[in-house]
């Protein structure tokens, strides 16, 4: 099974099992991570947040322009920003290091 690393507010990197086809925002809330996603992945709050590893941002995408007009409302906003909601787990993304908005970042 495809394994995720949330990098957490107190900087804490979780590394946790990620069924494939479950967004990275299902996956958080299988695990008690703080992420919201107040609208329930429907693309319509930035609550779900996440600060992808600028190394895995190619494979992950760039966001739609539906996303990307949410993400201007996210706080702790950069260049690798995505809605968690929106990126679904594959094996390709086995690996992949997320942080929440406000985590150290030292990457
Ligand atoms: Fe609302 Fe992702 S949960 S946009």
């Amino acid at each position: 099974m495809p394994k995720l690393t949330f990098i957490e507010k107190d900087g804490n990197h979780l590394e946790v099992d990620a069924p494939k086809g479950l967004s990275v925002m299902e996956v958080s809330h299988k695990h008690g991570v703080d992420i919201e996603g107040a609208c329930g992945g429907c693309l319509s709050c930035a609550t779900c947040h996440v600060i992808v590893k600028p190394d895995w941002f190619e494979k992950v995408g760039e966001p739609s322009e539906d996303e990307e007009d949410m993400l201007d409302l996210a706080y702790d906003l950069e260049k690798t920003s995505r809605l968690g909601c929106q990126i679904l787990i594959t094996d390709e993304l086995d690996g992949l290091v997320v942080a929440l908005p406000g985590a150290p970042k030292e990457w």
